[in-house]
């Protein structure tokens, strides 16, 4: 049987790429806010002790949250920047479970994810020996470095270049160890903007495995008409 995972749901953003004054993980998609959708995938993951969800200081959405009543749901503050409220969700994770306790950390802002791409993950982690793993899918576009006027300056090959995405899947002991040291190497605080970035500044080498499903990170107002469609697509298909 598999040891039990616990999940760390970083939620304390304000959304400001989305521009509204709502955080963006409280919009409503069809019926349920952002973060509920978020969570009903994450409690549909086999073998999970606890999700800890990092809210905002004075957070006054997530009472409205159903899934935040389940008994598995916890949730804690937060901090300024997501590797803050990373770092404080894996705080409480130890102490409730051993620091050999695998953790996914996976956005509140990913309401798409798939549970049979999240299996695929903790299995290929599981079985493969390596430190841990993150869901990633290869660059489609070309990719263009432009400079201050937005004009192009190089056109930059995509061959082996992937985007993260999460869950990013770690030991809860290692992980608060690499973000801890990342945030107080002195780099600058946006420098550490996924797990991964963390352990490989430890010298760590996490594994990639491709999200066969959709899992946008709703950033901006385009994502979330597409976000829309394709909740409302799986919901019409399950
Ligand atoms: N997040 C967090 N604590 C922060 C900043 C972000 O918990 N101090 C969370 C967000 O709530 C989100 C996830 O980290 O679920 C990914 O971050 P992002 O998509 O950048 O969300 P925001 O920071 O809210 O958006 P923006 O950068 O546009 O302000
Ligand atoms: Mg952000």
């Amino acid at each position: 049987m598999n040891e039990d995972m616990w999940i760390v749901v970083p939620a304390a953003g304000r959304g400001e790429r989305m521009g509204s004054s709502l955080p963006k993980q409280y919009i409503t998609i069809g019926e349920h806010t952002m973060l509920q959708h978020t969570l009903t995938r994450l409690l549909a993951v086999k073998d999970v002790a606890g999700i800890v969800v990092t809210l905002a200081e004075g957070d006054e959405h997530w009472p409205s949250v159903a899934a935040g009543r389940e008994a598995r749901v916890h949730s804690t503050i937060g901090g300024m920047t997501r590797a803050d409220s990373v770092i404080a969700g894996l705080r409480f994770v130890l102490n409730h479970a051993p620091a050999s306790s695998w953790v996914l950390v996976h956005d509140a802002a990913r309401p798409l994810v798939s549970v049979a791409d999240i299996k695929r993950l903790t299995d290929a982690v599981r079985n493969s020996g390596a430190v841990g793993g993150l869901l990633a899918s290869p660059v489609n576009d070309t990719l263009k470095r432009v400079d201050e006027y937005c004009c192009v300056e190089l056109t930059v090959t995509r061959r082996n270049l992937w985007q993260a995405q999460t869950p990013q899947m770690f030991r809860a002991g290692e992980l608060f160890e690499a973000l801890q040291s990342g945030a107080l190497s002195g780099a600058p605080a946006d420098s550490i903007t996924d797990e991964s970035s963390a352990m490989e500044g430890m010298g760590h080498e996490p594994l990639l495995v491709e999200a066969l499903q959709p899992n946008l990170k709703v950033t901006r107002p385009a994502d979330l008409t597409l976000a829309t469609l394709l909740l409302a697509n799986l919901q019409s298909n399950s």
